[in-house]
């Protein structure tokens, strides 16, 4: 059987995952391997490259760039626009007031030109922005987000326009999670369809939505939905990537990577990969098909959700699980 990379290339569907350092440096042969497109967990965010005003720190960053360039593998850029992961001395400096509205719009211009200058021409999709709409009540742009409240919902569509000018040639995407009916309702999917459909009307430069497509074995996924989503977004000239693809189910809590203590998961797990898979390529315009991390040692999950893990196509010990198999011969029939 050939690895999942070798079968994507077939259907000329990129397939990817997240990588930490770990992941490059212990097990390079599947990170390597495997996939033909990387995104940084955490590599090329704002608080690991900027840890200090004016002081930048790229070991990561160029390390996964290094890394993509020696295995011929594609980049994700991730990601640009985010409350999460800010630099302290940012949020510190807003809070204090001494940060003002104008010198934040500044330093996020500052920010977006050095970094995509750094990569200019390596980076082949950017989520410039990312979860800007909640889960509860997406009528618009969430109010409360920590960008909106302190620098104005204008900052979005700044942010593309400045991405476009840094580099030209990348791909810029609006990432968010439940944007594919994976709650079981689309309200959030029609709020970020409109809201993208009005910034492309009115010009600005968003090439593509990222669904992170996180899936939790208890949630009922829709397949179908989840491939009408797709076609909507597809329907208005969106190019669309499966950006964090997981499966989470619930475990052990004292082992929240082992095995799960719901049986059922063992096979909802392979089935919903699968149908994610199967939907992205029946799809022409999903462009890429990318996994959040491959294997469950490193996965984010059981640190967000105690008492949920066993997310990935591999498992703690690097051994390909049922939903590895399950991609690859979705591939294979492709
Ligand atoms: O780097 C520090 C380390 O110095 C410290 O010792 C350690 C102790 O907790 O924390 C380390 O930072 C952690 C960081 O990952 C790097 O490993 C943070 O605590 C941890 O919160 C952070 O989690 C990341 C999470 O985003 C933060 O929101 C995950 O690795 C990363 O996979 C996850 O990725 C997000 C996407 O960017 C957006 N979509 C959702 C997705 C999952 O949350």
């Amino acid at each position: 059987p050939q690895s999942l990379r070798a079968l994507g290339t077939l259907i000329n569907l990129p397939i990817g995952s997240a990588l930490t350092p770990q992941d490059i440096t212990q097990w390079a042969s599947i990170s390597g391997g495997q996939f033909s497109v990387v995104t940084g967990a955490n590599a090329m965010k704002w608080e690991t490259v900027e840890p200090a005003r004016g002081t930048y720190d790229w070991t990561d960053a160029d390390q996964l760039v290094a890394f993509a360039k020696a295995n011929h593998q594609l980049v994700r850029g991730h990601t640009l626009l985010w409350h999460n992961q800010l630099p302290a001395w940012l949020t510190a400096g807003v809070a204090a007031g001494t940060i003002t509205k104008t010198q934040l719009w500044g330093l996020l211009e500052k920010h977006i030109f050095t970094e995509l200058g750094r990569y200019r021409g390596k980076i082949w999709q950017w989520d410039v922005a990312n979860e800007f709409f909640t889960d509860a009540n997406p009528s618009g742009v969430n109010p409360n987000d920590w960008w909106v409240v302190n620098a104005g919902e204008g900052i979005i569509a700044q942010a593309f326009k400045w991405a476009h000018q840094a580099d030209p040639g990348a791909l810029l995407f609006y990432n968010d999670y439940n944007v594919t009916g994976e709650d079981g309702t689309n309200a959030k999917h029609d709020a970020v369809f409109d809201w993208v459909k009005k910034q492309r009307d009115a010009g600005v430069p968003i090439h593509g939505v990222g669904t992170q497509a996180h899936l939790d074995t208890q949630y009922g996924f829709d397949p179908q939905r989840f491939q009408q989503d797709l076609e909507h977004y597809a329907s208005i000239g969106l190019k669309i990537a499966i950006t964090e693809a997981d499966v989470r189910t619930f475990v052990e809590t004292t082992d929240s990577n082992q095995t799960p203590t719901d049986s059922l998961a063992q096979f909802a797990q392979p089935f919903e990969y699968s149908a994610m898979l199967q939907a992205a390529i029946s799809v022409p315009e999903v462009i890429s098909f990318t996994v959040w991390g491959w294997t469950d040692a490193d996965s984010w999950v059981p640190g967000t959700f105690p008492g949920e893990g066993y997310a990935c196509i591999y498992d703690v010990n690097q051994q390909p699980k049922q939903a590895y198999f399950t991609l690859q011969k979705d591939l294979e029939l492709a």
